[in-house]
């Protein structure tokens, strides 16, 4: 593990991390796979081919973060703007959500895999909200690797429920107005229990964040790349954190 940066105390992939990434890779990495439907049409298949594609590549990328020192993974698996798409894929990527959770709770319990969802979940059927309940129970002893998975996530909606409750605890007198500042808010986004991202992956070419993780990445690195989604690999994931390793973060300092 990466000594400081990881979230458990385990030393036992100390031996295998490249001199390179040794204290200085990524502790939290957020990702937008975004391609899925260019890649399934260019083989001239239908876009949820592409969506089952991206699915696999999940699990690939998942499995090599303790071996270079990531703790935290967390990727944009539907917006809350992606109900705008067709009826037939909007209720294929739920299908895929709850087939996703069913097929993958094992492997995940015993790799060590805790597992998050964020985003609002009022508006999934009731099926899939069980489902990512249960998984969260099953894994929540888990600590290897925290996987959040944005579901109807939107960095916008985020704050504004979080601004939300904030009010009500202003309203029943449990929060001063006075007090409120840049550590109160991200107490109440569903972030609340991570750190903030330091590293932000899109693949497919697009440069630009699409209302993912808007507060929690304000001095995140991105990695913008061509790769589409369903092409990525594990060791393309392990290059952008080593080349993460190379850059220097200020946070809107300067080196002295
Ligand atoms: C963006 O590609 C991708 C999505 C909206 C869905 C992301 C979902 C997955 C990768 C699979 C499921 C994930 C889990 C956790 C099971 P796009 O459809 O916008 O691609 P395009 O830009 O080429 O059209």
């Amino acid at each position: 593990m990466i000594g400081p940066q990881v979230a458990s105390g385990d030393k036992s992939t100390e031996n295998i991390i490249p001199d390179t990434m040794r204290h200085t890779g990524p502790r939290h990495v957020a990702i937008i796979m975004d391609g899925n439907g260019r890649w399934a049409t260019q083989r001239g298949r239908p876009r949820l081919f592409g969506h089952h594609a991206g699915a696999r590549r999940v699990r690939e990328v998942v499995e090599r973060c303790p071996e270079i020192g990531v703790g935290y993974l967390t990727i944009f698996a539907f917006s809350t703007e992606n109900w705008k798409r067709t009826q037939t894929e909007v209720a294929g990527l739920m299908s895929l959500f709850r087939r996703y959770i069913t097929k993958e709770a094992r492997a995940l319990k015993e790799f060590g895999v805790r597992v998050r969802f964020i985003g609002d979940r009022v508006r999934l059927d009731d099926k899939l909200v069980k489902l990512m309940d249960e998984l969260e129970q099953l894994t929540e002893n888990n600590d290897v690797v925290h996987l959040t998975i944005a579901l109807n996530y939107g960095g916008r909606d985020e704050v504004a429920r979080a601004t939300q409750r904030l009010a009500e605890d202003v309203a029943k007198g449990i929060l001063d107005p006075a007090k409120v500042d840049q550590e109160t808010l991200p107490k109440y986004l569903d972030t609340c229990v991570l750190p903030d991202p330091d590293l932000v992956i899109r693949t497919s070419g697009e440069a630009r964040i699409s209302n993912f993780l808007l507060w929690q990445s304000a001095y995140a690195e991105y990695e913008f790349i061509d790769t589409l989604w369903p092409d990525f690999s594990a060791d393309e994931f392990t290059r952008l954190c080593e080349a993460y390793g190379g850059r220097e973060r200020r946070f809107g300092g300067v080196t002295v």
